[in-house]
C-alpha cells in the first residue's frame, strides 16, 4: 500500500515537473492585467512554416514531450536556453527534421549538457546552454541543416527584420502548437529596450544586459511565447538570438528578449571547437 502511494506520489511529481517546464521564463513575469485580444495566429501573430525553411530547428523534449526549442549548429551540437536545462541529460532528447514536434524526422538523445557557468536564474542573464547529441543520422540529412553563427564583431542593426520560430503557445497561457510556426519582428536597440523595461526592471531586478538582444513591435501583437524558449531568432541568415523571456507575450511596450548570440560566439566556439 505504502509502495503504491509512493508510486502515485512520484507520478504526480513527474507530471507536475513536466507542466512546470512548459511554463517557461516567457510567462514568469506575467502581471495580472487583461490580455489585449491578439491576431489569430501561432507563436503570437505568426503563421505555419515548413521545416525546410528552418532546417536547424529542433523540438527539445523533456520526457518525450515538447518543452522548449533548440538550434542545431553542428551534427552533434544544439544551442538552447539555459533555463530549459535543469536536470541530467537522460531525460532530454531532440526531434529534428519535422514540422511536427510529436512525429516525423529523427529523434536524437542528449549526451552532455553545458549551461553557461554565469547563468543566473534570478536575473535570467547568460541564458544560454549547449547540448551535445548522439550524432545526427544520415537518413534525414537532406532535411536537417545547421544554423550559421555570426562572424565575430557582427551585431544586428536596430530595425532589421528578425524571424523567430517554434511550437510555443499562440498567446500567454495557451496550449502548444502541433505545427512549427514563425513570425517576423524588428530588432530593438539595447537602450530603447532598457527604457521599455525600466519600470519592470526596477521592480523585479531583471535588467536588459549586454548578453541580451530585444525584438518586437512597439505596439506588440507579434512575439515568441511559452514553449518557444531556446529557439532561434535569425537575422540576415545568422543565428542572432535564443528565445529567453518577456513580460507576458506580444504586449505593447514589451519586446521579446533573447540571449544575444553575437555576444556568445567566442564561448560557443571554445566549447564546440567550431
Ligand atoms: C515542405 O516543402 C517540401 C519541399 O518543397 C515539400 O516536399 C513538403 O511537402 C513540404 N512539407 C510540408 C509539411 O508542407
Ligand atoms: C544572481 O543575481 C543576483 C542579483 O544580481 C545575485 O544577488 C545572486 O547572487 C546571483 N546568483 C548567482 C547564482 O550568481
Ligand atoms: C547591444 O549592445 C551591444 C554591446 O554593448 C552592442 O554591441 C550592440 O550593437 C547593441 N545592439 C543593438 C541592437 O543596439
Ligand atoms: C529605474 O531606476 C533608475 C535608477 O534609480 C531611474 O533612473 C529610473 O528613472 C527608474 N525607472 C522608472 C521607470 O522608474
Amino acid at each position: 500500500m505504502t509502495r503504491m502511494l509512493l508510486v502515485v506520489f512520484f507520478a504526480i511529481v513527474a507530471v507536475c515537473s513536466c507542466q512546470y517546464v512548459l511554463i517557461d521564463k516567457r510567462e514568469d513575469l506575467l502581471e495580472p492585467e487583461p490580455l489585449v485580444p491578439l491576431p489569430d495566429g501561432r507563436i503570437v501573430g505568426g503563421w505555419p512554416v515548413n521545416i525546410t525553411s528552418h532546417p536547424y530547428q529542433a523540438s527539445f523534449h523533456n520526457w518525450h514531450r515538447h518543452s522548449c526549442g533548440g538550434v542545431l549548429i553542428a551534427p552533434d551540437w544544439i544551442v538552447t536556453a539555459a533555463h530549459c536545462v535543469s536536470a541530467g541529460p537522460h531525460r532530454y532528447s531532440f526531434r529534428l527534421g519535422s514540422h511536427l514536434w510529436a512525429s516525423g524526422g529523427t529523434v536524437l538523445m542528449a549526451t552532455h549538457l553545458l549551461r553557461h557557468a554565469q547563468y543566473n536564474a534570478t536575473t535570467i542573464d547568460y541564458d544560454i546552454a549547449l547540448v551535445r547529441l548522439s550524432m545526427a543520422q544520415s537518413a534525414v540529412e537532406d532535411i536537417i541543416g545547421y544554423a550559421q553563427l555570426p562572424p565575430e564583431g557582427w551585431h544586428p542593426t536596430a530595425g532589421s527584420l528578425a524571424t523567430v520560430a517554434g511550437w510555443g503557445t499562440p498567446f500567454a497561457g495557451g496550449s502548444l502548437m502541433d505545427e512549427l510556426q514563425e513570425v517576423t519582428v524588428p530588432i530593438v536597440n539595447n537602450e530603447s529596450c532598457q527604457e521599455f523595461y525600466s519600470d519592470l526592471s526596477n521592480r523585479t531586478g531583471i535588467f536588459i544586459t549586454d548578453r541580451m538582444v530585444c525584438a518586437g513591435f512597439t505596439e506588440g501583437g507579434q512575439d515568441a511565447c511559452s514553449g518557444d524558449s531556446g529557439g532561434p531568432l535569425m537575422v540576415d541568415g545568422y543565428l542572432t538570438g535564443i528565445v529567453s523571456w518577456g513580460n507576458g507575450c506580444a504586449r505593447a511596450g514589451f519586446p521579446g528578449v533573447y540571449a544575444s548570440v553575437p555576444h556568445f560566439v567566442p564561448w560557443i566556439k571554445e566549447i564546440t571547437g567550431l
